[in-house]
């Protein structure tokens, strides 16, 4: 049988083809349920605008290079950052931020577990309060103040692309970052992250 495979060229190119389509097929068809996987997770919401104007931060000083978010459904990893990240957690993020590196700890569930004034001092000399740390200091942050006429546009934007905005949020962004440097957006955004999905104990585990 081998035999005769290998030596049928025709025989062997259609088998080929065959076996190359599971792989193909594989990729294709989960994009067919796509709808299942642009559902937010329960509880998860759009950002505010102050945490939307952390996550432009958080993309502008390229913090994906050494962070991930992305907890993946193993032991060592969920005894260390808590419950896997689930598809529906991540709808709101254009783009998401899973990243590939993790020079850094995953941040995917970071929210919650240290104070403000931690990121704070974390943010402004990383060895202040973790010595052997070799992430780089952010200082400028706690200068430069969010742009609040930058923030609507971007959620004006994001409602376009089917962001549950309301008007009135919109009316309210630049209010709402008003005095506030890049460093409160920043630190918001952080305390939010991994604490909106509510359905960790339910069957809503995508
Ligand atoms: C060059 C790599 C690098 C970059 C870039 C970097 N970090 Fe880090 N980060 C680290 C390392 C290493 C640690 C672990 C030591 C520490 O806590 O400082 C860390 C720790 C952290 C922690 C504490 C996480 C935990 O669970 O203890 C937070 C929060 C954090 N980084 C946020 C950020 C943010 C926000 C940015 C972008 C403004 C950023 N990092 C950029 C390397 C990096």
């Amino acid at each position: 049988m081998h035999e005769k495979i290998e030596k049928n060229i025709g025989l062997m190119a259609v088998l080929i083809v065959i076996a190359i389509s599971f792989g193909g097929l594989v990729e294709i068809v989960p994009l067919m349920f796509k709808g299942a996987i642009v559902q937010p997770a329960e509880g998860v919401k759009p950002y505010s605008a102050l945490r939307l104007a952390g996550y432009d931060v958080y993309v502008a000083e390229g913090c994906y290079g050494c962070h991930s978010q992305q907890i993946r459904p193993f032991r060592s990893e969920t005894e260390r950052y808590g419950h896997y990240s689930v598809a529906g957690e991540f709808v709101y993020d254009r783009p998401f931020q899973w990243g590939s590196k993790r020079t850094g700890p995953d941040l995917a569930r970071v929210g919650g577990r240290y104070s403000d004034e931690w990121h704070y001092l974390h943010m402004i000399d990383p060895r202040a309060v973790v010595p052997e740390s070799n992430m780089p200091a952010y200082p400028w942050l706690a200068e430069r103040m969010v742009n609040g006429a930058r923030v609507e546009r971007r959620m004006r934007a994001l409602k376009r692309l089917g962001h549950p905005y309301s008007e009135e949020d919109i009316e309210n962004a630049a209010a709402a970052v008003e005095s506030k440097t890049e460093m409160d957006a920043l630190i918001a955004y952080l305390q939010g992250l991994g604490t909106q999905w509510t359905g960790q104990n339910g069957a809503n585990q995508r």
